[in-house]
């Protein structure tokens, strides 16, 4: 059997651990918000329409940022439809799922929404089909507390506090040709200095993020960000990150070293930034906002889900519904383990999508809503991270991949919360059919170290799902640790993600 080992110290530290990197991504796609979140005559609903069951699992999952409304629906939408009396507001076709969208729910109403399952606000502005002037109406109607047309307007549709917005997307994935206004990296880098730059001088407290590349596979990707990041250094707090995993042709070794890959595309873009900060001789850092990451089997989605035809545009269809496997929660769990290793430039990210889209929380209408196997690694770290980060030391062998040459069996992180005298630490096995035994050093956090909690999500089929039918079929469950003089020892199952608490005296 393969043997790892892991070590740390408390005085080692990658970076805070901030609550944002723990956010999720609520679009208007398919069955996400009408069907998922919002259905009026479900038994669970509540008057204004949201489902009780998908409320609870969203706070069991612990999102903290919610980037609403999109995603590619967001660059051809004008959220005015999405305010106001809800009968006078407009059904309008949506380019990019080729759906209609109704305005049932709207700005007002997603608010209300995070506000039952305790979650932040994030905006993206449409910077596909419309420009500056709208993204200044938004943010005026938004965050200005009353006297002007637009912020009496909030006001007179029911909500008299400003939603006091502080995070902002400057449009999505804009270097795609898919996408609704499409531009070249100098046209969007030009309109998003000027859309930025407006947008603090009326609100200086705004923290705005750029876009990205919508994944390292773009052609453009590297030389995208140089040059929108040379147009908008001074403007912008962050540039965006896309990435999306998913098992190819049967390689589930490259696949389960996802986590390498992720870890390769952070380095790039904070280097690529910090390049651009050097050039210009600037002290200011640009942070990333990983503001799309998951599992999405995209090639299913381009053989045989997209609606096409002028007379075809259902509302809500199903679109992007994924059923996760125990090893698509097994990558989940690795790309979260590189996010938090990351934590002194990713400062903020959002699970791409929440509910029923690429989900980690799954609902029939009229009938459950369930917890895909993804929801178990997410849910797990956003509750035990807490604290900072630490620089974990690994001495593993590596195992070959066709993606991505050799790669360490096993990946980890550690947090450490030195207010309470507690940890945790997040371990993946990639190994395919071996179990691997991963002995901790854990004596740098302290004296008297204990593990208080040990859990593991894997299973003898890796091809395991939770489905409408079977729910629970997957989950974690409890796993055995030694533990002697500061070392534990666990023995992972292959295809293996397990959390460990942990305490100890300072
Ligand atoms: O999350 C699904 C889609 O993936 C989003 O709409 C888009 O931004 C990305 O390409």
């Amino acid at each position: 059997m393969t043997t790892a080992s892991l070590s740390v110290d408390r005085r080692h530290i990658v970076g805070p651990v901030q609550r944002r990197l723990f956010g999720g991504f609520v679009e208007h796609l398919g069955r996400h918000v009408y069907d998922g979140i919002y259905e009026p005559d479900h038994p669970t609903a509540g008057p204004e329409g949201f489902r009780r069951d998908v409320i609870a699992l969203v706070r069991e999952l612990g999102v903290s940022t919610i980037r609403y409304p999109g995603g590619n629906f967001v660059s051809g939408f004008r959220w005015e439809d999405s305010v106001g009396p809800r009968e006078e507001r407009p059904r309008r076709l949506d380019l990019a799922w080729h759906s209609t969208e109704t305005n049932e729910v709207g700005l007002h109403e997603f608010a209300t929404w995070l506000e039952m399952v305790g979650s932040e606000l994030m905006l993206a502005v449409n910077l596909g089909t419309r420009g500056v002037q709208e993204a200044l109406d938004l943010l005026e109607y938004s965050n200005v507390p009353g006297g002007t047309t637009l912020s009496d307007s909030r006001r007179a549709n029911g909500r008299d506090e400003p939603f006091a917005v502080e995070m902002w997307c400057l449009g999505n994935e804009m270097d795609g040709p898919w996408q609704v206004g499409h531009r070249s990296a100098d046209a969007y880098g030009a309109l998003a200095s000027q859309t930025a730059k407006a947008m603090r001088m009326l609100d200086p407290s705004v923290r705005l993020v750029v876009c990205g590349s919508s994944g390292s596979y773009m052609p453009t990707f590297g030389e995208w960000e140089r040059v929108v990041l040379t147009h908008t250094y001074d403007d912008v707090d962050y540039i965006s990150c896309h990435a999306y995993y998913e098992e190819r042709d049967g390689d589930v070794d490259s696949f389960l070293a996802s986590g390498v890959d992720l870890d390769h595309f952070i380095e790039t873009v904070v280097a690529t930034a910090d390049h651009v900060g050097a050039v210009r001789g600037s002290t200011k850092r640009i942070d990333l906002s990983f503001d799309e990451w998951n599992v999405w089997y995209q090639s299913r989605f381009a053989e045989d889900e997209q609606i096409r035809g002028i007379d075809t545009w259902p509302v809500a269809p199903r679109l992007l519904e994924d059923v996760y496997s125990v090893t698509d929660a097994v990558v989940v769990g690795g790309l979260l383990i590189s996010l938090l290793n990351h934590a002194d430039r990713v400062t903020s990210a959002s699970l791409a999508q929440l509910v029923n889209v690429i989900a980690p929380i799954m609902t029939e209408p009229g009938g459950p809503a369930w917890r895909q196997t993804t929801f178990f690694p997410f849910a797990t770290t956003s509750r035990l991270a807490r604290g900072t980060v630490l620089d974990v030391q690994i001495d593993v062998p590596d195992y070959p991949t066709a993606a991505y040459g050799e790669v360490p069996l096993v990946d980890a992180a550690v947090t450490w919360d030195e207010e309470t005298g507690t940890g945790a630490v997040f371990v993946v096995n990639r190994a395919c059919a071996e179990p691997t035994t991963v002995e901790l050093d854990l004596a740098g956090l302290g004296v008297d170290v204990r593990v208080t909690d040990a859990v593991v999500l894997a299973d003898p089929d890796r091809h395991a799902r939770n489905t409408l039918a079977e729910p629970e079929r997957v989950g974690l469950r409890p796993l055995e640790v030694g533990i002697r003089a500061g070392r534990a020892t666990v023995t992972l199952p292959p295809v293996a993600w397990a959390a460990l608490s942990v305490t100890a005296q300072r």
